[in-house]
């Protein structure tokens, strides 16, 4: 599959390594391109480096691994026509960490997700990935014991290829919560992971839903 991974940071660089690891073509989108080229740098003949507009045309999928407060910039830099048609899923989380307390830009009655599928009407947006630590994300056994993925979004054959590519990762059928806007929960829970997150002093955990 052509993968093309919005984002130069920890979950970016991350994932986009790890399917190139998996075989895919990846290109990584920054602002500029040299942040993005230089990631591609060493990672064999499938990885390669771009703008987010270079990154966007080039994939049949699309990853959102921007900073969530400014994704919806990051994102119209990768151009509106570039998106169309294609699956978006949205890894992002709209934080803002200022005065020394965490809170969401956008949070109850709207989300990031949402803003994204308003704002690129023909994109298929998935929110996925959002709810655990990158390093869970790509190697869900770094935690014991099986745990939950979860997707959102308003197009079914979208959620059917995240489901599979989720599967490449490792992970077991998401929990599919319905449409775009099940994403102010998905987004919300953040901020309880948050409070594990420096209760353990560590991201290795992930959630896991029993019945
Ligand atoms: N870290 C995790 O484990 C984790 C887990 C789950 C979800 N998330 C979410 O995943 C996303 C990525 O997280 P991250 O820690 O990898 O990276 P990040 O530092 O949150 O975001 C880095 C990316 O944001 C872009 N960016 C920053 N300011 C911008 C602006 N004004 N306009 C356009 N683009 C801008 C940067 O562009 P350049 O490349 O040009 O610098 C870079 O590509 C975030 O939304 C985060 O909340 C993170």
């Amino acid at each position: 599959l052509k993968i093309g991974i919005l984002g130069t940071g920890d979950v970016g660089t991350n994932l986009g390594a790890r399917f190139v690891q998996l075989g895919h073509e990846v290109k990584l989108g920054s602002r500029t391109e040299e942040k993005a080229q230089k990631w591609a740098q060493g990672k064999g003949p499938k990885a390669y480096g771009g703008t987010f507009a270079d990154a966007a045309a080039f994939a049949e999928v699309v990853f959102n691994c921007t900073s969530g407060s400014v994704s919806l910039e990051a994102l119209k830099l990768a151009g509106e026509k570039n998106l169309s048609g294609k699956v978006l899923v949205d890894v992002a989380n709209a934080l803002n960490f200022s005065n020394g307390e965490l809170t969401l830009t956008v949070a109850n009655t709207d989300s990031l997700g949402e803003q994204i599928q308003r704002a690129f009407p023909s994109a298929k947006v998935v929110k996925a990935l959002n709810t655990m630590n990158i390093r869970v994300q790509v190697d869900p056994n770094i935690v014991h014991g099986e745990s939950d993925v979860f997707i959102c979004g308003n197009d079914s054959g979208a959620k059917t290829k995240v489901t599979e590519i989720l599967g490449w990762l490792g992970w077991k059928a998401p929990i599919d919560l319905g449409g775009i806007d099940r994403a102010r929960g998905m987004e919300a829970l953040f901020l309880f992971w948050y409070s594990l997150r420096v209760k353990y002093q560590s991201a290795l955990f992930n959630f896991k839903i029993v019945r």
